[in-house]
């Protein structure tokens, strides 16, 4: 499963990119609002420390202006991926970018339905929100089986599973065990991922004999 950081925060990027674990990113209006800087600014930055798929969201909510924006978001890099609403406009658009071959990343994806007409528009990548369905009392990660299953029964489907709305490692686990193709993490679960208490406890015990053994 790839892993996607899911930020705008650039030191928060270039500190989780330089472990060498993390393949691209994802980015939303929000995320781009709490940098409080330009969108091409924060754009251009991240490509600069990133050589894999950055997903940038088009916010307008007509096909035609959804398509012009990701022409031009497109044109800023080429790992640029256009992030466009689950909307009739937004497939739309998606089947508009894909046919000039920009890779498409359509989001706000709450059923399995969505998903598959996604899918059938020709989107890179589906973004299901795992943890806003968890916050309205659903099983967020049943829908990334539901995907799953169902692009893997139509190999003519190319479309990759992007979890979303992650909001802790269990979500991570899971995503991997259904057989999602990408999880998108937020900075604070990658380094949830990391630590365990056995191997910061084991880590003294080893340090603290080695001590003991003779020079
Ligand atoms: C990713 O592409 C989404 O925009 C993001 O994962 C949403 O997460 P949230 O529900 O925690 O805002």
């Amino acid at each position: 499963m790839k892993f996607f950081i899911d930020t705008a925060d650039i030191d928060e990027i270039r500190e989780a990119y330089s472990v060498g674990v993390v393949d691209g990113v994802t980015t939303n209006p929000s995320l781009i609002a709490q940098t409080g800087r330009p969108f091409d600014a924060v754009l251009h930055d991240i490509c600069e420390i990133v050589d894999g798929p950055i997903s940038a969201e088009a916010v307008s909510e007509r096909a035609a202006d959804l398509i012009a924006e990701g022409r031009d978001l497109e044109a800023i890099h080429r790992n640029i991926v256009v992030k466009l609403p689950l909307t009739l406009d937004g497939l739309k658009a998606c089947k508009a970018l894909t046919n000039d071959d920009i890779k498409t990343n359509v989001t706000l994806c709450f059923s399995a339905n969505q998903a598959l007409l996604a899918a059938k528009a020709g989107a890179t990548y589906v973004s299901p929100f795992v943890g806003r369905l968890d916050d309205i009392g659903h099983i967020g990660m049943e829908l990334i089986s539901q995907c799953v299953t169902i692009f893997a029964n139509y190999p003519d489907l190319h479309t990759q599973v992007l979890v979303a709305s992650v909001r802790n490692p269990t979500h991570v686990t899971e995503a991997a065990m259904v057989g999602a193709h990408v999880a998108t993490i937020p900075f604070k679960v990658i380094q949830q991922l990391v630590r365990h208490p056995l191997t910061d406890s084991g880590i003294q015990k080893f340090l603290s004999d080695w001590t003991k053994v003779p020079a």
